[in-house]
């Protein structure tokens, strides 16, 4: 693959150099779709102790009224310190939906997923393959989400209830969207689309299955902050994720 310029601008800004053969951060071959098993069908079923009914009646919901449901939210203790719900943000069309972990500070304060440092890192990403947060069609614009709608207090890692009394809202937002690709970005998005507690690294560069849905798995942009040896790595990953876009 011969990289343009513009696509050379937008790996600088992620912060990839192309020191390795372009042959080598091409897209990795299509990888064949994994076979469908209940391991990898979806979201873990809501505790025993979670109203199953509130479950099916959010599979009902309209997009505001799903919007309205989880502002509104206290099905777990996060909403006594949260400041707001973090709803998503992006186009209700979006072809790419993008699947993150939990508000943090900043999202918490300003009802936006991803707008801290790892969203600015996001930010430049999505551009490399085509993609934006900002207005856009359907086909370039994005929709973000999380697998919480609340910060956890000091950004703890979600706990297993709270990732299951919260899965009804993503997997109405998902639904809805009906995006033509989910971008699973780190471990609890993987846990809650592909129920796996699969290391990242052994789950990316192969294309998953969440219902009928092609999901591309990559490592979370906070983790890129840290090992940013891993870009190249997460490089690779959109351009799977592009190419399952464009089939
Ligand atoms: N990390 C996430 O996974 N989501 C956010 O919204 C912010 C940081």
């Amino acid at each position: 693959m011969r990289w343009s310029e513009r696509q050379r601008a937008m790996l600088g800004a992620m912060g990839i150099a192309l020191w390795l053969p372009e042959h080598r951060v091409a897209p990795v071959a299509a990888a064949p779709d994994e076979p469908r098993s209940t391991k990898t069908a979806g979201v873990r079923a809501a505790p025993s102790d979670a109203p199953a009914a509130q479950a099916a009646d959010i599979a009902t919901l309209d997009w505001d009224a799903l919007r309205a449901r989880v502002a509104s939210c206290r099905a777990c203790r996060l909403c006594e310190s949260r400041t707001q719900t973090v709803f998503g943000v992006g186009n209700p069309h979006a072809h790419c939906m993008i699947v993150g972990e939990a508000p943090g500070e900043n999202e918490d304060l300003q009802g936006e997923p991803f707008v801290g440092a790892a969203g600015q890192l996001l930010d430049r990403m999505l551009p490399a393959i085509g993609l934006t947060r900002g207005a856009a069609e359907p086909a370039r614009q994005v929709f973000i989400a999380n697998t919480l709608k609340c910060r956890p207090p000091r950004n703890r890692n979600p706990d297993p209830s709270e990732l299951a009394r919260c899965s009804a809202y993503l997997v109405r937002q998902i639904e809805l969207v009906q995006p033509k690709l989910l971008l699973a970005m780190g471990r609890f998005a993987v846990q809650v689309l592909l129920d796996s507690g699969e290391p990242i690294g052994r789950l990316r560069g192969r294309v998953h299955r969440w219902r009928d849905l092609p999901v591309v798995v990559t490592y979370h942009p906070a983790y890129l902050l840290r090992n940013p040896a891993d870009k190249a790595r997460a490089w690779a990953d959109l351009c799977l994720a592009a190419a399952q876009l464009a089939r």
